[in-house]
């Protein structure tokens, strides 16, 4: 079935108020606390720029609950503002009275960041549309909107209220990053070809193991090269790492590993060496040299090397999440010669999420690379055909107004 999807100039939003669900979630520096890059923050400046002509209330999620990530949004209406060029007001509330007033007394042409909307736990949940809409966020704010503009692709995957609730209610379009996307997706994907080689990494690990299976399925990936913590716990399911991986549910994911190196044996390729701190210097060291207290930072020479072969002999290239602790100028290797191997290579290239794209313009690189998405963990998804409840809901919206 083809995907519908209304657009801005679908809408009747003239002097009207608007909610624009973005992701402006972005990695917080641990020391500073502050934003350490904008990519998403600019992305979305596109499509508000476009909603000049309405009264405009910007939501977004940043980091998840209980992590050093999960902060409020000001920063974000402050570089928001820069890119835009004229101001973000800020509210710290989402739907208590204070956030409603401010969003009835907005003027056309002026935009409102509510805050962090994982501060409000039922945005921390998932539900099915019909429910998402019956949730205290939705129902408190709905009735002060005209519409709704969804575009935060790269959390495409989460059935939050904020996502699923509010285009029961209100007549719904996608956004431009939405928009770009799709249409980059679809393009590059109806041309792919030859052998398709995912590059795996990051820290965030529950999307990556749900989407390695159908991703082979589909033929998405007919090899999977493992780095980061997704690759840790692969060393672990294939008994040739020892220590405990300090992640939540370990034993789970390892045990869902072990199942699919026992149903794709020739698929997956790990890391032979690894790179860790000794005496504040990278050290490389073999897997099997490894001691139970070393913390892997990225991965080492050998792996590099193999891992670059097989990306430059692939027909199509996708690479989620970093290999290593790239901000760290010590454990940035793995990630910068990788992110090189894409560059060079003739096959099509995909590069997904943020801290992948900052490494990409740090060196210099990102021109060459076919498309750089916003999105990590949904992309993943969307690639490995997964159905995605953002996308469902603004298809459910268009056939509702084109019937
Ligand atoms: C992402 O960065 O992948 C999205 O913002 C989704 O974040 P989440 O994995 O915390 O839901």
């Amino acid at each position: 079935m083809v995907l519908r999807m209304l657009s801005i100039e679908d809408m009747n939003i003239t002097g009207k108020t608007v909610f624009v669900r973005v992701d402006m979630n972005t990695p917080i520096d641990p020391k500073t606390g502050k934003l350490m890059e904008f990519n998403r923050i600019k992305e979305a400046s596109v499509t508000i720029r476009d909603l000049k002509k309405s009264k405009v209330v910007v939501a977004s999620h940043q980091g998840r609950v209980g992590r050093n990530d999960f902060i409020s949004l000001e920063q974000h209406a402050e570089a928001l503002a820069n890119f835009l060029g004229y101001e973000v007001k800020f509210v710290d509330d989402i739907f208590g009275p204070t956030a409603r007033k401010k969003i009835d007394s907005l003027s056309i042409g002026e935009v409102l960041l509510l805050d962090n909307l994982r501060l409000s736990a039922e945005e921390n949940k998932e539900f099915i549309p019909k429910d998402a809409a019956k949730t205290m966020l939705v129902q408190r704010l709905y009735k002060l909107f005209d519409a709704c503009v969804l575009d935060s692709f790269p959390t495409a995957h989460r059935s939050c209220p904020s996502i699923v609730g509010f285009s029961e209610l209100l007549p719904s379009c996608g956004g431009r990053i939405v928009e770009k996307e799709l249409k980059a997706l679809n393009k590059l994907l109806n041309v792919a070809k030859g052998i398709c080689a995912t590059v795996l990494g990051g820290a965030k690990i529950s999307d990556r193991l749900e989407a390695i299976d159908t991703l082979i399925a589909n033929n998405r990936a007919d090899k999977v090269l493992l780095t980061g913590t997704v690759g840790n716990v692969f060393l672990k399911a294939s008994g040739q790492l020892d220590a405990k991986l300090g992640i939540d549910d370990e034993v789970k994911y390892v045990k869902q590993a072990k199942k699919l190196l026992t149903n794709h044996p020739d698929v997956f390729e790990m890391p032979k060496d690894v790179a860790i701190m000794s005496n504040d210097s990278r050290v490389e060291v073999l897997i099997k040299e490894l001691k139970p207290n070393d913390k892997i930072l990225d991965i080492g020479s050998m792996t590099i090397d193999n891992y670059s072969r097989i990306i430059k002999s692939s027909g199509t290239i996708f690479m989620s999440g970093p290999p290593g602790m790239f901000e760290d100028n010590r454990f940035s290797k793995g990630t910068e010669e990788l992110l090189r191997a894409m560059a060079s290579s003739f096959g099509t290239t995909i590069v997904s999420g943020g801290h992948l794209s900052a490494a990409l313009e740090r060196i210099g690189r990102k021109e060459l690379i076919d498309h750089v998405s916003t999105a990590g963990g949904a992309l993943v998804l969307f690639l490995a055909g997964k159905k995605l409840p953002l996308l469902e809901v603004l298809d459910k919206s268009a056939r509702k107004k084109i019937k």
